[in-house]
């Protein structure tokens, strides 16, 4: 299936033979009976194809894996309960003690909890590139330990793009397999693997579902891979459950996502329940029109927030003024996603007043939604790091992160100019120095002229 549209609504759809039900139906069922005791242990150990139990396969899961899967061109993919858990069960089913991660450090702050107190615990070494568009750095930082290279399509929430076919070029050079989290752009905007990605990951609870009800996460091999010569000795070894002959030997090409389903996935046990799989597959069906409209307004909204003398940056990549944008005009000529960050002269204290004035923007942590969302990082979802962390990761206290949704523009320009009002009103258009700043603004701050009134055409 060629064509995205006719791919998000058709690809992998479990057609129910017996009932004739258009839609993929929920199986919300714990396991799967067996006709014979033949069927059972073939099931389990003899190779035969079925389910036995929703912990390691589900009818209605397995249709969405398999229509993400084709929207980002792979071969397979797993689907589980979050996008955290999609992140650890890719990373898992790769890395063990003693290896080493490169990554990007313009990652979500999650990730990067989960690789500094979650995957450093387990003894797997983490290190982040500095400049990720520059590729000599990257080059430079592998170590003969270097078991994957790691970062986000669009970063979140610098919105920086990321060279995939340079990291991917760098990654094969020496051996080493790309993973690419291609949340913020979703396959409809970009597909890493067309450009080397060799596993993309999804939080499947922003854009794939989009309708901010669910959590799911997604993994997709892109087959590109060879696993066969890698350096993954869990997968060309010998092992026990496979009565000592190898992944690659039992499952060739598959030899990644047969372990990662059946060792990481299944025994960790971060499982996606029936119904959110179905949740989300209603999602994927209009992911084409909700990103091409919600990356539309993102630009405009990203042009009009930087006419405004009251701030100093704005992070969208669609705007020619932003690093990333001849990156942009390369990976995602469609549109540049509807996540965006604009920075206040005022810092955290005029950050506060337009946080608090708006009322369309929803004030959460959460992107990808058909409402729009604003979330301000420095005191919520990056507070927990060092300062000098946030200061190298461009989370200022006068950073606020916008997640544009399906309402009309002009909506959200009038609710943006309300926030805008209020930093004027409070009089905290430069930095008050008496009012403690999560960080010290960023940038330097330009002549402000205060204009007597706001409003939305401005
Ligand atoms: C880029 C990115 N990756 C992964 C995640 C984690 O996803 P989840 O919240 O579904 O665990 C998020 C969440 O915001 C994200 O923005």
């Amino acid at each position: 299936m060629s064509e995205f549209s006719t791919a998000q609504v058709h690809a992998g759809e479990a057609r129910d033979a017996a009932h004739g039900a258009r839609v993929t139906p929920i199986y919300l069922t714990a396991g799967f009976e067996f006709d014979s005791f033949a069927q059972a242990e073939g099931r389990f150990g003899g190779g035969e194809a079925g389910y036995t139990y929703s912990r390691s396969g589900n009818p209605t899961t397995a249709a969405l894996e398999r229509r993400v899967a084709a929207l980002e061109g792979g071969r397979e993919a797993i689907a589980v309960g979050s996008g955290q858990a999609a992140l650890t069960v890719a990373l898992l089913g790769l890395v063990q003690a003693g290896d080493h991660i490169l990554s990007a450090q313009n990652v979500y702050s999650g990730t990067r909890g989960l690789f500094e107190n979650g995957l450093r615990r387990l003894g797997i070494q983490l290190e982040f590139v500095d400049d990720p568009a520059d590729l000599a750095e990257w080059r430079r930082r592998i170590r003969p330990n270097t078991r994957v290279l790691f970062g986000e399509s669009i970063a979140n929430p610098g919105t920086d793009i990321l060279d995939i076919a340079g990291v991917a070029d760098v990654a094969h050079e020496h051996g080493i397999p790309f993973v690419v989290d291609n949340t913020l752009a979703t396959p409809y905007l970009l597909r890493p693997g067309d450009f080397g990605a060799d596993i993309v990951v999804h939080s499947a609870s922003k854009y794939l579902g989009g309708h901010g009800s669910t959590l799911g996460g997604v993994v997709v091999d892109q087959g590109s891979y060879d696993w066969s010569t890698s350096p993954f000795a869990h997968l060309t070894g010998p092992d026990e459950w496979l009565e000592g002959a190898s992944y690659v030997q039992v499952h060739g090409a598959a030899a990644y996502t047969a372990f990662s389903r059946s060792v990481v996935a299944s025994l960790f046990g971060p499982v996606l329940s029936p119904m959110n799989a179905f949740l989300i597959q209603q999602g994927v069906e209009t992911l084409s029109l909700r990103v091409q409209r919600q990356s539309d307004t993102a630009l405009a909204v990203a042009r009009w927030l930087e006419t405004q003398p009251e701030i100093t940056r704005v992070d969208y990549a669609g705007l020619e003024s932003h690093p990333s944008h001849p990156l942009a005009q390369r990976y995602l000529p469609r549109g540049q996603g509807a996540v965006l960050g604009f920075r206040l002269a005022g810092g955290a204290a005029a950050a506060e007043r337009f946080y608090d004035a708006v009322d369309l923007f929803s004030r959460m942590t959460h992107v990808g939604d058909v409402r729009s969302l604003i979330l301000h990082p420095a005191s919520t979802t990056h507070a927990h790091l060092p300062a000098e962390v946030r200061e190298e990761t461009g989370i200022g206290g006068g950073l606020l992160r916008l997640s544009i949704g399906l309402e009309d523009v002009d909506d959200l320009i009038a609710d943006l100019a309300r926030g805008i009002a209020a930093v004027v009103a409070a009089d905290v258009t430069v930095p008050d120095v008496t009012v403690p700043d999560v960080t010290a603004p960023d940038v330097t701050v330009p002549d402000v002229t205060v204009p007597d009134a706001v409003g939305a055409g401005r």
